[in-house]
């Protein structure tokens, strides 16, 4: 193994796909609470009201955390959990909840990567129009700064949004996901445009306020288009498309990336949208591009420049494509165009696991989709890239939101019936890749 000495190896989670305890403690509800109601909304009736009862099984997930040897943890806050009704009155015993998941953490040598907002929403506050209204930005900064009040004597690495891309447009435009909403294009970058405003504020109230010095930084999809051969046309083709704006939605890179780290939306879009542009107030700019510490990625698969797959192509359970080199061009595009080091905050893959006859999972297809994709980050390592950390998606099976139960993306099998866990074959290969002697740390 090749990566640096200071290499954050972990895995990830979010609130609302492992929690469950939809109401118990004070918590109020979120749009995903109200979206899982509506019939047809998610495949075979499922809602996240016990998803994982990681609620109540925090000592048990940290065990298997430390038994795996991962060494952070990136999970996700319940903005109604902790606010009810997403402003004022703070649940104290919902606090309660990740002050004791953090403190097992640290206990167990793992450090917490807090993800702030993991698609949650409150419900109260959505009915007060959600993102589309402007103060959406100030809630969301209060609410930060409840967790930083809280939290940040023990906290360090801090992410305010997962996923812009995805919650945005599922949730507002094509209205597969809460808060399931088909919104027309121009309000639809206002959405964008709040939500943006609300990390940068996020930033400033962490910079502001944390005890112990933050690292901050995204988990925004990563887009990668991937050259077909190593030509330089060709790399640069696949450059260009990877940090372009080609289609009128949010399914792209640099809407939101340019503002977060240049403070600026890149000017193919501005063109674009042209008839459709928010209302960027005076200093809104410079709010969302504060200065944040690395890009993070959330990396699944690419897309060849032509468009095309060949016949018969592997595919996970997702039906996504098994495409190893977007954790070379991703990163490496991305720190090309950013300068900031590299974290893939999320990579992994959906498989039909179960437990065999003799008691165990056995995951073959995930351990070799590990090994590929971690060599291909190695390989940008290797030419230059700065890369930080990986995070496996997912710790273990959870609420795969529109798919529900029915995909499997951990490393951590759950029997949803028993709440059983069984650690896959892959928890156990990602165990002896993490024990292994890193050639770096003995230079
Ligand atoms: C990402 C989400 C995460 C999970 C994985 C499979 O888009 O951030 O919550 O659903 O996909």
């Amino acid at each position: 193994m090749t990566f640096p000495n200071e290499f954050a190896w972990g895995s990830a989670t979010a609130s609302y796909q492992i929690e469950g305890a939809m109401t118990e403690d004070g918590k109020g509800l979120s749009v995903w609470d109200a979206f899982c109601r509506k019939p047809g909304n998610i495949m075979n009736g499922d809602t996240g009201r016990y998803a994982c009862d990681h609620y109540h099984r925090l000592d048990e997930d940290v065990g298997i955390m430390a038994e795996i040897g991962i060494q952070a943890y990136r999970f996700s806050v319940s903005w109604p959990r902790v606010l009810p009704e997403g402003v004022g009155a703070v649940n104290r015993k919902g606090l309660a909840f990740y002050d004791r998941l953090i403190d097992r953490l640290l206990e167990n040598g793992i450090s917490p990567w807090l993800t702030i907002f993991h698609w949650d929403f409150p419900y109260a506050l959505y009915q007060r129009g959600g993102w589309l209204n402007r103060d959406s930005a100030n809630w969301f900064a209060d609410y930060t700064g409840v967790l930083v009040n809280a939290l940040s004597d023990r906290v360090t690495h801090w992410i305010p949004l997962n996923e812009p891309q995805c919650f945005v447009n599922l949730g507002h435009y094509e209205g597969t996901h809460a808060p399931g909403v088909e919104l027309d294009a121009a309000s639809l970058l206002t959405v964008a445009h709040h939500v943006l405003l609300a990390h940068g504020k996020a930033v400033e109230v962490i910079r502001a306020k944390a005890v112990a010095s933050p690292i901050i930084g995204t988990a925004n999809v990563g887009v990668v288009t991937l050259p077909e051969s190593n030509s330089p046309e060709e790399i640069a083709a696949a450059r260009a498309a990877t940090v372009s704006i080609r289609k009128r939605n949010c399914w792209n890179n640099t809407w939101f990336a340019d503002p977060m780290f240049f403070g600026s939306y890149p000017e193919d879009g501005l063109r674009l949208f042209e008839a459709e542009l928010p209302d960027i107030q005076d200093g809104d700019m410079e709010i969302i591009g504060s200065p944040i510490d690395f890009c993070g990625l959330n990396i699944y698969q690419g897309d060849y420049l032509s468009g095309r797959m060949p016949a018969g192509y592997p595919l996970t359970s997702m039906d996504w494509n098994v495409t190893p080199d977007a954790l070379y061009w991703g990163p490496r595009f991305m720190y090309e165009r950013y300068g900031k080091p590299i974290v893939i905050t999320e990579n992994g893959m959906a498989g039909n696991d179960w437990v065999h006859l003799d008691g165990r999972v056995h995951d073959p297809g995930r351990i070799d989709f590990m090994q590929r994709y971690l060599e291909s980050l190695e390989r940008a390592v290797a030419d230059g890239v700065d890369c930080r950390g990986y995070f496996h998606w997912s710790l273990m099976d959870n609420f795969e939101w529109g798919f529900g139960y029915n995909r499997r993306f951990g490393l951590v099998h759950v029997d949803y019936q028993t709440q059983k866990r069984t650690l896959k074959d892959s928890a156990k290969w990602y165990k002896q890749w993490l024990a292994q002697p890193n050639p770096e740390k003995t230079v």
